[in-house]
């Protein structure tokens, strides 16, 4: 199904062909002044150009050429006119928006179809890396970007048609094992620990070995001995330490599951460095070996800089004196491992921003050191710091971390609250779970809403509002529309619609047919917010039509079908999007 702009621009190139115009130039655009055009044409300038002539009368001459245009036998624009120095200025005809709107809703993709709207060259498969949660320690609140924004791009790419693997990518094997292992056995827990013991555990063991200074506590140097040898030990799949830190693992990850479920974040793999465990030493031997890698103080690095480097790039280093393996190593075996189970074309990182240069340096490592099998992309979704009203990185009161699940008891609290303040005869069964449901939603919805490279403040009131580009008032919206639907009869909505439209009306059709659009520009910018702007705007249009017309009680049964077929598509594409934005959607609120 081709979208109604497609359709123009092909009427277009026909018209441009026709008359010398090279056809490349024949395309509209949104315009930038709504209040003088729904679309226009900026490329009389270019014609202009080469045609050695003046804009202004290119412009002139595009525009008696294409005023009778016709899509499908349907004239294309109300008005159309020439301005200067040289646009033209289009408004689309309301019958055509109408007829392709028609069309949108009673397709099940709702025009949406990855296969007409990517570029040719776009990848059949990518390969997300997000999440990244550490076993044994608690989720806190840096999880929650890179968690929700990873799976909204997964949701994007399959529904652009594009397959996915998607690995969270835990972080199960450095030194913070060796410490929570050594730390079980000092505490006698070997047989009996829960996921509770284990978060109090790993800040226990830590601040054992490293102590802190400002607290006057020494570091215990034979403890940090022993983890670091457990780690040792680990790395060479050496008993008890090895079958402790299985069971860690299952105890740890069982729980994350449940955890990342609460937010609608799955994951199709599990996997972890410590799937790469016995990949690492063989791949970098094979790099020192191939003359990729090299010794320098002692330790192996390969080097990843470039003369076009603006800033500085430290080479890569892959082994440690002691022979011990880092956080690099792990990522690269971590690639070769994806190119030898996965046929991935493209390889996308969700990490916080901080992480950027590791991820370049193993990127560029992995490329120097002929680990893919074929060259493809590597793009770091580099996400930026959730803040707190200070513009710091989000503290508890007494300047910790925050757990994940704090922050989300207190959202839920809140909505409940709300809930009861709203005074609706709910019961408390269904008040506890729509808090549940429009807390995650405001949580979500909040950290969506803002570009994923930056940093942002997080403000719990503001995202639980029922105002303003916010989860709870995507949802009210529905939950309205919702409301409309059940209370008309089974035969309304059938007569032919009227096509009477006033300028909200034709703004919610000019956003309408623009979906799959805004799901292009977030495809091609990684930007989920792109898609949160816009159903925005179009909730914000259709609130404005609900307040001017009384949907329920027009008399008029063609009019009453139009109305009833915009909610039908606002309410279509609103769901569309928040099945991206993996938020649910309660009954009423
Ligand atoms: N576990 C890491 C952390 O908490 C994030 C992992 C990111 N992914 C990766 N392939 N390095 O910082």
């Amino acid at each position: 199904m081709k979208s109604l702009v497609k359709k123009i621009n092909s009427e277009l190139e026909k018209v441009f062909q026709a008359n010398g115009y090279d056809k490349s130039f024949a395309y509209i655009s949104v315009s930038g002044r709504p209040e003088l055009a729904d679309y226009q044409i900026n490329s009389c300038f270019n014609i202009a150009k080469d045609l050695k002539k003046n804009p202004m009368e290119v412009a002139d001459n595009v525009s008696t050429l294409i005023k009778d245009l016709e899509v499908d036998g349907v004239k294309v624009f109300s008005n159309c006119e020439s301005c200067k120095p040289g646009f033209v200025n289009l408004k689309i005809n309301d019958e055509l928006l109408f007829i392709s709107l028609n069309d949108v809703l009673h397709d099940d993709n709702i025009g949406v179809y990855g296969s007409e709207i990517l570029p040719n060259d776009a990848p059949k498969c990518i390969l997300l890396d997000y999440g990244g949660a550490n076993v044994a320690k608690p989720l806190h609140v840096g999880h929650l970007r890179v968690a929700v924004i990873g799976e909204s791009l997964k949701r994007l790419y399959n529904r652009l048609g594009i397959k996915t693997i998607s690995d969270v990518h835990l972080g199960d094997f450095g030194l913070q094992m060796g410490l929570v292992i050594e730390e079980l056995k000092d505490e006698g827990k070997l047989d009996d620990f829960t996921t509770a013991d284990l978060e109090v555990i790993y800040p226990k063991a830590s601040l054992r070995a490293k102590g802190d200074a400002s607290k006057n506590i020494e570091p215990d140097l034979e403890f940090n001995k022993r983890a670091h040898e457990a780690t040792k030990k680990l790395q060479n799949n050496i008993e008890p330490e090895t079958s402790i830190w299985k069971k860690i693992l299952k105890i740890s990850i069982a729980d994350l599951k449940v955890r990342y479920k609460e937010l609608n974040v799955f994951f199709d793999y599990y996997y972890g460095e410590s799937t790469v465990k016995d990949i690492m030493g063989p791949m970098v031997d094979k790099m020192i070996d191939d003359g990729v890698a090299y010794e320098s103080d002692g330790a192996y690095v390969i080097d990843v800089k470039k003369d076009t480097d603006k800033k500085e790039m430290p080479p890569c280093i892959i082994r440690k004196s002691d022979g011990a393996v880092l956080y690099a190593t792990s990522d690269l075996a971590t690639i070769k491992f994806r190119e030898e189970n996965f046929d991935a074309d493209r390889y996308v990182y969700v990490v916080d921003k901080r992480q950027s240069l590791h991820l370049e340096q193993c990127f560029r490592a992995s490329k120097k050191s002929g680990l893919l099998k074929r060259d493809k992309d590597f793009y770091h979704v580099a996400v930026g710091t959730m803040n707190g009203n200070d513009g710091k990185p989000f503290k508890s009161r007494d300047g910790g971390v925050v757990k994940l699940e704090t922050l989300i008891s207190e959202a839920r609290e809140k909505a409940l609250e709300q809930l009861k303040n709203n005074d609706r005869d709910l019961s408390n069964a269904d008040e506890n779970k729509i808090a549940e449901i429009v807390s995650i939603a405001a949580l979500k919805y909040g950290d969506l809403s803002n570009s994923p490279t930056r940093d942002y403040v997080f403000d719990m009131e503001k995202f639980l509002s029922f105002q303003g580009n916010t989860g709870p008032y995507i949802l009210y919206t529905l939950v309205r529309i919702k409301s409309i639907f059940e209370k008309l009869n089974d035969s309304e909505g059938s007569s032919e619609p009227m096509i009477n439209c006033d300028s909200i009306i034709h703004n919610i059709f000019l956003k309408a047919i623009r979906y799959s659009d805004v799901l292009l520009d977030a495809y091609k910018n990684y930007d989920i917010s792109l898609i949160c702007k816009y159903i925005y705007e179009l909730a914000n249009d259709f609130n404005s039509f609900y307040h001017e017309h009384n949907i329920l009680n027009e008399t008029d049964k063609r009019k009453k079908s139009l109305f009833i077929m915009i909610c039908n598509i606002v309410d279509r594409i609103i769901r569309d999007s928040l099945e991206i934005l993996a938020i649910e959607i309660p009954d009423r609120m």
